[in-house]
């Protein structure tokens, strides 16, 4: 029913919906970067072992439960969220994408049509959908956590790593974008700095904090790996 009545409301070009998340598997290696065994012989006559081309003494990292993103506007929970699925060979997805086509219609109209409760109700829907399918990263729309249920479904089913940044940092990520309802108003700044009074004390809930700033995203994924593996290694550890 919201699909049909938001598809009436809307114009065409509005109702093109491109934020779906989609999962690319990595390349196989290619043949030129796999040493055939004569490179390998003399190499092994040189003394060098290729430890790290045969063997690894790294285990890697395997998750047993979704890894959930959560943070405000801007925090990058969709580009981290996309290249740790990368790294971690899973399938990516993204919370408002999957309710936009639930819904049928962008974010923005669901708010505008229907008003933010009915986006939380469609929302909590998805997240629990998506935490009852196995291993997988889901990148959450940034009220996601603060809903109490949602929050407790997480709890229950996934792991939750929360981006932070400062307000300021997440302003200049955000002020180009139109697609975000709660911050198309006259001080978008003050907004995301109300929301992160409200919001950060319920974030820090989660069970790995990483702190982003204007640092590029290769190291925020080096953070995340490395906060990833202690928390797996302080899980085993129980
Ligand atoms: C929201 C964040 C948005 C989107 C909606 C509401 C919020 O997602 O779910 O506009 O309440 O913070 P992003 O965090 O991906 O921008």
């Amino acid at each position: 029913m919201l699909a049909h009545d938001c598809g009436k409301f809307l114009s065409k070009k509005r109702q093109s919906i491109g934020r779906a998340g989609s999962f690319q598997r990595p390349q196989p290696r290619r043949n030129s970067e796999i040493l055939d065994q004569a490179t390998l012989k003399v190499i092994k006559n040189m003394s060098l072992e290729p430890t790290s081309i045969t063997e690894s003494n790294e285990i890697p990292l395997k998750l047993d439960r979704p890894l959930v993103l959560v943070g405000l506007m801007g925090a990058g929970k969709s580009c981290v969220g996309r290249r740790l699925a990368e790294s971690l060979d899973l399938p990516f997805v993204d919370s408002d994408g999957e309710v936009e086509t639930a819904a049928g219609c962008e974010v923005r109209d669901i708010f505008e049509v229907y008003g933010e409760p009915a986006f939380r109700d469609c929302e909590r829907r998805v997240i629990q959908r998506l935490l009852d399918g196995g291993p997988s990263i889901i990148a959450t729309g940034g009220g996601a956590f603060i809903d109490p249920q949602t929050r407790e479904a997480v709890k229950a089913h996934g792991v939750s790593l929360w981006l932070r940044a400062d307000p300021e940092v997440l302003y200049q990520r955000t002020k180009r974008s139109r697609t975000r309802p709660l911050l198309n108003n006259e001080d978008p700044l003050a907004t995301l700095t109300n929301l992160a009074e409200q919001r950060y004390p319920i974030y820090a809930e989660a069970d790995i904090t990483i702190d982003t700033g204007n640092e590029g995203l290769e190291m925020t994924l080096q953070k995340a790996m490395q906060a990833l593996k202690q928390h797996a290694e302080k899980e085993n550890q129980l």
